[in-house]
């Protein structure tokens, strides 16, 4: 299991990323809000080339933004992994997979806590990671709604004929991780529980060993 690293509970993210460079990481996991699809506002267009410039590993970015077709080219110039959107923030979900796929960058969809798993039906052949939210879009630092998980499990049972990997994202800490270490998650997002600790690789160690409890 992968550990991305999310910033978005630290109140200096470029101090922040210039720490998650120097740990065990797998990926800086980013996340953007535009003040309309969630309340948070935590950039601009104009902003992103000092925030992400700093970046030294791949980058997960999760976009918590409507339109979020506007952001690919911009974000297409740094080191992506991957481009994460919420389906109800855009009328067109497959041109935006499509615009994203032609960049030579990997796709995912994220669902909300209360979002249907069918509406990952119609794009499940054209995309590579399914990002589920395990608290509200938004904030860092809430508790992990285990209910979600039921969601996981029957999505679990068909990711292998899409070869899609499943991400969990929110409220992962030393205790939730003891809830994912069996379940076929490919990629964890913990954001607070890292980035409170002063030793990251030690957190990001107990999240790589999370023992089944
Ligand atoms: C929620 C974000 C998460 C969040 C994770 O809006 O998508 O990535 O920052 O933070 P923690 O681990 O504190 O829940
Ligand atoms: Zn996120």
């Amino acid at each position: 299991m992968k550990v991305a690293v999310s910033f978005l509970s630290s109140d200096n993210y470029i101090k922040c990323i210039k720490k998650i460079n120097d740990s065990n990481a797998d990926y800086i996991h980013v996340d953007l809000c535009d003040g309309k699809y969630v309340k948070t506002k935590n950039f601009t267009l104009g902003s992103l080339d000092k925030l992400l410039g700093t970046a030294q590993k791949k980058l997960h970015i999760h976009l918590m933004c409507n339109d979020p077709l506007k952001y690919v080219d911009k974000l297409a110039f740094y080191d992506v992994s991957t481009i994460i959107f919420h389906l109800d923030a855009t009328k067109k979900p497959s041109q935006v997979i499509d615009y994203i796929s032609s960049m030579g960058i990997k796709v995912g969809i994220a669902l909300n806590p209360s979002d249907d798993i069918n509406t990952l039906t119609p794009y499940l052949k054209q995309i590579d990671e399914v990002l589920f939210l395990t608290v509200n879009p938004g904030a860092g630092g809430q508790p992990f709604q285990e209910e979600v998980l039921d969601k996981v499990a029957k999505f679990n049972e068909i990711k292998h004929d899409y070869q899609i990997q499943t991400i969990i994202d929110g409220g992962v800490n030393a205790n939730t991780i003891s809830l994912l270490i069996d379940k076929d998650i490919d990629i964890v997002v913990s954001g607070s529980f890292v980035t409170n600790g002063e030793d990251y690789n030690e957190r990001i160690a107990t999240l790589k060993n999370g023992v089944l409890l």
